[in-house]
């Protein structure tokens, strides 16, 4: 099938390289000229898993790059939008993206055409957007809008995206419905699985996914509720640990023991210093909106987005325990993006860490595995940048681990301390036992567990190192 994908960032240019390689044409379109160029030169202009193999598979041939929206819509069957959702002030979605492009949409008709919600919207969107385009004159016949939110997670989107735990078609329309299905078909079938060059199946996706059809509206509140939910988990295991650190217990045997339950499951119970990224706030935010535009309170939402805020001030109170007072300190930070696997800063936990120690006139050298670029354009030239962790431990303080990426679990700790100035490590993402740190003489602290001390051997050395400091 003929496909537009409007918006070319995390969810559409991965969308749009995942329908070529399940064997559809597809048209990207942005109004990003840099963006565009950068796509146009076998560029891959954000960090994600088998997306520059995809590109490389598909440009040119199945997948092409556009600035003509027009063009993109008269050529194609189902147009997707993907544009941001970004939050307002108020806490609800700016849809003012979502609205020009269906406004130019319905100027570019040529046809019947599905019109597809990928964007995460509120509910009534898909009405919105109907209304929006009727206004544009478009006529009711030539077009359906259906709602297919997405579940990607940024650092594993491809494989997310061909390994869906759901597929969820939201239309009010049968036409617009077989449409979407046959676009999914590939997967819902299982023919994509079969074939010989496909990406691989993760180790506990099950194929091929299961399709929801549900009512467009059923499908928007889907997208806010699982996000909303997830989050729940993140904070609900946050404040657990708090209270593990109030009674010495130990949040991973306390995740571990709840996790097990396969009523609750694992995942996302990962205690640390709270949520990130371009979702997970910005949703909960819209969907506390949407709850109070239909006249109810959720006050739990709230909660929610108290517990996560309070993570990342525990954090830093942490810092403090260890280092005392901040002023001067020159501190290593391991991590800026939001979580591993992604560039992606947008809302990182770990960027506003290092913006209050940067008021506390600490200095920081930072390293991450791909988010330097982005990291730059929010800290200005606040921050120094290592090349590796080593690097950036070299006669630091303490170090702080901000992010969960894998190759932080992993470090030579021995190399470490020798480096670093004072054996000390905040962790805000639990990455080490407190066996390891115990053994290898590090003053540790993380989250929900107790403060690993100092051996009595390097204590007494941290000592010597601070006389002949002063
Ligand atoms: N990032 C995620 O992990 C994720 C996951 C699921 C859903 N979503 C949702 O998907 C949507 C997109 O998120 P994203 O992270 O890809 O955003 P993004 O900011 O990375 O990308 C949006 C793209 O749309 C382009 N754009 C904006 N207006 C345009 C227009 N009029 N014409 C053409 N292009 C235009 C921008 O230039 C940009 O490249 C949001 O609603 C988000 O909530 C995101």
């Amino acid at each position: 099938m003929k496909i537009a994908v409007v918006g070319s960032g995390y969810v559409g240019l991965v969308a749009a390289a995942c329908f070529a390689e399940i064997g559809h044409e597809v048209i990207c379109v942005d109004n990003d000229d840099e963006k565009l160029a950068a796509l146009d030169r076998g560029e891959t202009p954000i960090h994600e898993q088998y997306l520059p193999e995809l590109l490389a598979r598909h440009r040119g041939k199945r997948l092409e790059f556009s600035c003509s929206l027009p063009d993109a819509v008269r050529a194609s069957s189902a147009v997707y939008i993907a544009v941001g959702t970004p939050p307002l002030a108020s806490g609800d979605a700016d849809l003012s993206y979502v609205e020009t492009v269906a406004r130019e949409i319905a100027h570019s008709l040529n046809g019947y055409k599905v019109v597809v919600e990928k964007s995460t919207v509120p509910v009534y969107t898909s009405q919105w957007v109907r209304r929006v385009m009727q206004l544009a004159g478009a006529s009711s016949s030539d077009f359906d809008v259906v709602s297919n939110p997405e579940f990607l997670r940024e650092g594993t989107a491809v494989s997310d995206f061909l390994f869906p735990d759901r597929i969820v078609i939201g239309a009010d329309s049968e036409r617009a419905s077989e449409i979407v299905q046959k676009i999914y078909a590939p997967l819902a079938l299982g023919t994509y699985y079969r074939q010989s060059a496909s990406i691989p199946q993760p180790a506990k996706a099950e194929v091929p996914p299961r399709v929801l059809v549900t009512s467009a509206k059923s499908a928007e509140l889907i997208k806010h509720a699982s996000n909303a939910f997830l989050a729940l988990k993140i904070s609900f295991i946050n404040a657990v640990a708090n209270i593990c650190e109030a009674v010495d217990a130990d949040i991973e045997q306390v995740a571990l023991g709840m996790g097990t339950d396969s009523r609750i499951g694992k995942r996302f119970l990962r205690a640390g210093i709270g949520y990130g990224g371009s979702c997970f706030p910005k949703d909960v935010a819209a969907f506390r909106s949407v709850a109070r535009e239909c006249g109810y309170e959720f006050p739990m939402l709230d909660e929610i987005v108290s517990v996560n805020e309070e993570q990342r001030r525990r954090f830093l109170k942490k810092v403090r325990t260890a280092l005392w007072t901040l002023r001067g300190k020159r501190l290593a930070v391991l991590g800026l993006s939001y979580k591993g696997g992604t560039d992606d800063v947008r809302e990182s936990p770990a960027i506003e860490i290092i913006r209050s120690l940067l008021r506390e006139q600490c200095s920081i050298v930072a390293y991450d595995p791909a988010a330097v670029d982005r990291a730059r354009q929010e800290l200005a030239g606040d921050v120094t940048y290592a090349e590796d962790p080593y690097q950036a431990a070299v006669g630091a303080d303490a170090l702080l681990i901000l992010t969960d990426w894998e190759e932080f679990g992993t470090l030579d700790l021995l190399r470490l301390k020798s480096l670093l100035r004072y054996p000390i490590i905040v962790d805000g993402r639990n990455l080490y036992s407190r066996e390891v740190m115990h053994k290898h003489g590090f003053l540790y602290l993380s989250v929900g567990r107790a403060t690993t001390e100092l051996a009595p051997g390097a204590a007494s050395a941290l000592k010597l190192n601070r006389k002949s400091d002063s």
